[in-house]
């Protein structure tokens, strides 16, 4: 009986070790169930004599433990190798070509304000930044525009109190008196950023819309500083030679105020579409800081003075890139965006 056991043991071991996944559960079935040869040999143990049986049935107790155990580990064994195929199917070929992601587009604005950007840097001015919603002291009252000036109606600006003490600013000159009040002297910054009116929406008007301010403030500041500065400006962006001409204006907050135009650059000041016949183009406000401005700031208007321009941002786009309908531009169209 012990040689059947023996017979048993290595017929089992050697095919648990050659077995698949599947096999596995025949093989523990067919060794060690209730019809397997185990069982079937114990069945004999009948005939052995009362002095034989314990240390059989001992053996026939291990050889069960050891061929679970013989099971177990070849069940193990075979999951490892599972695992290893798997991993190995899987593998990522970090050599192969990727999907590229579709990436969006530069809005042509943001080209123009980024080309503007570099210019102002390279002469030494400062980037600022400022909130849309502003005080009325602000937008208006510390930049000379007093109660009651036609700027300040209900109809045209965007009020959030009654008290129209807190506003959509409309218009980016707000941050002169910002950059005064918080910055030391000499400043010399620009400022762009969406302002607000209450115009209704055609194809040079939206109720939104981006200027950039600029200031300069310095000793012995003189309005050919502006002209010096907003020429090589412009010849800058639209090329040398540019000319330009600067019309007696009014502003409030700048005394004396002036507009800037240039000379058409399609037609040479000869009239054409893009001028509307005019020969020149409006491209900016600017003036000399007023001192009654400088001063609201506690700026000595005798030891200090300043030059500030205003220019619109949609504008300045539309006419690099000829753009005819301001509403393009907030459209977001990527079939118009991807133009550019
Ligand atoms: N803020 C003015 C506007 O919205 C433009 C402007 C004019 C700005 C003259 C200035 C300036 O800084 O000096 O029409």
């Amino acid at each position: 009986m012990k040689e059947l056991l023996q017979q048993l043991r290595e017929a089992a071991l050697k095919a648990i070790l050659n077995a698949d996944d599947a096999e596995l559960e025949a093989l523990r079935v067919r060794y060690l169930g209730k019809k397997g040869e185990l069982t079937a040999i114990l069945r004999q143990m009948g005939k052995l004599s009362a002095e034989e049986r314990p240390a059989m049935g001992q053996l026939a107790n291990q050889l069960r433990a050891e061929i679970e155990k013989a099971i177990d580990e070849r069940r193990g064994e075979l999951q490892k190798i599972l695992l290893e195929r798997k991993l190995e199917r899987e593998t990522l070929d970090v050599t192969l070509p990727g999907e590229k992601p579709k990436l969006g587009h530069k809005h042509p604005m943001y080209n123009v304000l980024d080309q503007i950007k570099d210019i102002f840097i390279g002469m030494g001015f400062e980037i600022v930044d400022g909130t849309e919603v502003e005080l009325a002291d602000y937008n208006f009252t510390k930049l000379n525009i007093d109660e009651g000036h036609p700027s300040r109606e209900w109809t045209d600006t965007f009020y959030f109190t009654e008290d129209s003490r807190v506003l959509l600013r409309t218009q980016t000159s707000g941050m002169q008196i910002h950059a005064m009040e918080t910055r030391k002297l000499p400043i010399r910054i620009i400022a762009p950023g969406r302002v607000y009116r209450k115009d209704e929406v055609d194809a040079t008007h939206s109720p939104m819309f981006h200027q950039i301010e600029g200031m300069v403030i310095d000793k012995g500041v003189t309005m050919s500083d502006l002209k010096a500065t907003l020429n090589l400006v412009v010849e800058k962006i639209y090329g040398e030679g540019t000319v330009t001409r600067f019309r007696p204006h009014h502003f409030p907050f700048t005394e004396p105020s002036c507009e800037m135009d240039i000379q058409c650059h399609k037609c040479g000041g000869k009239g054409c579409p893009t001028c509307k016949g005019e020969g020149w183009i409006e491209v900016l406000g600017a003036g000399m800081v007023h001192p009654k401005v400088l001063q609201g700031c506690g700026i000595d208007p005798d030891e200090y003075s300043g030059w500030a321009f205003g220019m619109g941002l949609e504008r300045l786009a539309m006419g690099e890139y000829k753009i005819n309908d301001l509403r393009l531009i907030f459209e977001n169209d990527v079939r118009f965006l991807e133009q550019f």
